[in-house]
This record gives C-alpha cells, sequence and structure tokens, in this order.
C-alpha cells in the first residue's frame, strides 16, 4: 500500500534548531548541558585550534560543567581512517555528545564519528541517501567558515578508505542538534579561504534552486542567499575587518544550507566530489571551476530557472535571447570569480585529459546528481570536465 503513494510532488523540509549571531558560540557550553551531556568530544582541526576557538570552546564547556575531551585529527576533506579513530576514541573516553567547531571538513567528521560511535560499523557502509540505521548522538555545530552549511545541512562528505573519491552520506540522521551560528568566528579566515567558502554557498544556492528537487520554501532561501552572497562577498574578501559584510556572506551561506539541504544539489557538486577525491583541492575551488561550465550544459533544459538565478545575481536579463542571457550569466560568474581572486583552469590545477573518464564515471555514481535538472550522458560529463580543462 505504501509503495502505491505517489510522492513526486511533495517537499519536506528539514532544519536544526540554530542560533544566528555574534556570541553565540558562546553559549555551546550551556547548550550541553541542557541536552543533558555530561562528557563531550570536541572535534577541530589544528588550524581552529591555533585561532583559539577551540580552547575558547572548551572553556564554555567546563564552566557548565560538562566534561570535555578534544581532537584536531580532521585532514581538509576528511578521511575515513580519521573518522573511525574519532569513533574509537568517543568510545574510549565514554563521551555522550559531540561538538565540532570549525569548517566542513570538521564538522563532517564529526558528523561521520558520531554515525560509526551509534551504528557501529565502517563508515563506507553509510554511502548515499538514507542509510544510516540508528540515530546518532547530540552534535552541536560551530561553523568557523561561511561557506559548508554543514552545521543545518544532512549531508556528509567524507574521502573513501580505498578509492580517490568522496562519498556523499545524505541523512536526517546527520542534522546537527543545534547550530550555533557566529559570524565573529569568520574574522579568523584567510581571503581565499573566504572566497571558495562563499563560492561554495554561492553553488549551494544556484543548485538548489534549479534542483528538480526544489521547491517555494527553498526558492525563497536560494534566491536570498544568491542576492546576499552576490552583495556582499567580494567585499567580505577584499575587506577582512568588515564585521557586517561577513555577517551577511554567513546569512547567505545559511540560507544556502537551509535551500540544498532539502533540495539537494545537482551536477556541479557530483562532478566537484568526484574532482576532489581524485586532486584532494578545496571544495569550494572544485565548485568555482565548474560552475559556469554546468551551468551552460544545464541551459537549455532549465532556461527559466537559469534566468531566475541571472536576476538574482542583480543581471537584467530582460529581452535578452536564451544564448546572450546564457553569455551574460556565464561572464558575470568569470567576473565575480576573478573579483575574489579565484582563477585556473582544472589543467591549470593538475588535471589531465587522461583523467576524465574516471572522473566522470565517479561523478555519475555521487547522489548529487540525480536532482540536476538535466540528466547527463557519460559523455555529457566527459564534454563539461573537458570545457573546463
Ligand atoms: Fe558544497
Amino acid at each position: 500500500m505504501q509503495d502505491e503513494i505517489d510522492v513526486s510532488g511533495l517537499r519536506k523540509f528539514v532544519a536544526p534548531e540554530f542560533v544566528f549571531g555574534g556570541g553565540s558560540r558562546n553559549l555551546a557550553g550551556r547548550y550541553a548541558r541542557n541536552l543533558g551531556l555530561s562528557r563531550i568530544l570536541v572535534v577541530s582541526d589544528p588550524g581552529v585550534a591555533a585561532a583559539g576557538w577551540l580552547d575558547e570552546t572548551l572553556s564554555t564547556a567546563a564552566a557548565a560543567g560538562v566534561e570535555a575531551v578534544a581532537t584536531t585529527e580532521v585532514s581538509p576533506n576528511p578521511r575515513a581512517a580519521e573518522v573511525m579513530r574519532g569513533a574509537a576514541l568517543y568510545a574510549a573516553e565514554r563521551c555522550d555528545g559531540i561538538i565540532a567547531i570549525g569548517g566542513g571538513s570538521v564538522m563532517d567528521c564529526a558528523k561521520g564519528i558520531g554515525i560509526v560511535a551509534s551504528n557501529h560499523r565502517p563508515i563506507e557502509d553509510f554511502e548515499g541517501v538514507d542509510a544510516v540505521g540508528r540515530p546518532c548522538p547530540p552534535l552541536i555545530c560551530i561553523p568557523t567558515t561561511a561557506g559548508t552549511s554543514a552545521d543545518v545541512s544532512q549531508f556528509a562528505i567524507i574521502r573513501h578508505p580505498s578509492e580517490p573519491v568522496k562519498m556523499a552520506i545524505i541523512s536526517k540522521a546527520v542534522v546537527p542538534d543545534l547550530a550555533l551560528i557566529d559570524p565573529e568566528t569568520t574574522a579568523s579566515m584567510p581571503p581565499f579561504l573566504t572566497a571558495c567558502t562563499g563560492i561554495d554557498a554561492l553553488v549551494h544556492a544556484i543548485e538548489a534552486f534549479a534542483s528538480v528537487a526544489s521547491g517555494p520554501l527553498t526558492d525563497m532561501h536560494a534566491l536570498a542567499a544568491i542576492r546576499l552572497i552576490r552583495e556582499n562577498l567580494a567585499g567580505a574578501v577584499a575587506s577582512p575587518a568588515d564585521a557586517a559584510r561577513r555577517e551577511a556572506v554567513m546569512m547567505g551561506s545559511l540560507q544556502a544550507g537551509l535551500a540544498f539541504s532539502n533540495a539537494s544539489l545537482g551536477a556541479v557538486h557530483a562532478m566537484a566530489h568526484s574532482l576532489g577525491g581524485l586532486l584532494d583541492l578545496p571544495h569550494g575551488q572544485c565548485n568555482a571551476l565548474l560552475l559556469e561550465h554546468v551551468l551552460a550544459y544545464n541551459f537549455p533544459a532549465a532556461e527559466d530557472r537559469c534566468r531566475r538565478i541571472g536576476e538574482a545575481l542583480g543581471l537584467d536579463l530582460r529581452g535578452l535571447s536564451g544564448p546572450r542571457a546564457l553569455s551574460r550569466i556565464f561572464g558575470f560568474i568569470q567576473d565575480l570569480k576573478r573579483e575574489v581572486g579565484i582563477s585556473g583552469t582544472l589543467a591549470s590545477c593538475g588535471v589531465k585529459r587522461s583523467d576524465i573518464p574516471d572522473l566522470a564515471d565517479y561523478a555519475l555514481a555521487d547522489a548529487c546528481i540525480v536532482t540536476n535538472p538535466r540528466r547527463p550522458s557519460r559523455g555529457d560529463i566527459e564534454t563539461v570536465y573537458a570545457e573546463a580543462l
């Protein structure tokens, strides 16, 4: 009977409790105590620890009477082995909850640790959609970059233990219990990281809006995110001390996260995950290298959506033919990337033409490809990689 229900027109929306604003990070210990936690694993990385954010989190836990054990063993593009060691530490220390303070890699690794801590199997067993059986331990996320939105999303991205590819784990089980979204933490980001994570957020919004699983609620957040990031990202990169711009980019990232967590993504992310697995490049940079090329591929199948994306980017496309509208959007994205300091091509980042067949194979197997507005063939994906070369 259940199988006969037509779900194609239904849209669900999942979001964690979150607190947005300067200083919200200081609530971590109090919320941990309110969740009933007595001994938490705090997951971070060496850069975040050096910026002082880890010590500050440990202090809030101590002030709230919550014991804490810390690990900073997280690489950019986190490894399956790091997840497994984190889960072993969680078990050995008899923790009962997790706080993640860091960027997307830290939060994704913390989600992976939570999955393994509850389900007691290797992390690669949970790749794909809704493959996590038991709920994870309570998780509080404090993002220190404005872009990944792992703090509000149903996604965790982990490198496969034996193949050069990143696994997408998509499950309601990895939505944090609480996100403390504090724009002050982004003050420690170097400009290139601000640019890469900001473009990642922009791609989240664009792909969520173009997704075949989009709906009115995700559209609203996606369009608002595109506007906020377009208006503030270049300024935030050029003037790191401009707190108002950083806050606006953080809000854009949050709205993009609410959109993509529920509408999912598309070919830019599927292809970027494949690139990140092969080359270990920053995720946002991989997206940036592909964005306008995927948009050009999608345009014929989703012209109305692409035009609305262009308008949210501030472009006047009225009266323009399809090809001219596309050319205007394409050029704008290239200009924006240049303005924020992201240059180069796949080739200049080390991709060889001979890598393309393998990259295409992994991209086609990625969960994000399913919601792309145009269903690509292997040849289509190879062509887009070649255009971005
Ligand atoms: Fe992303």
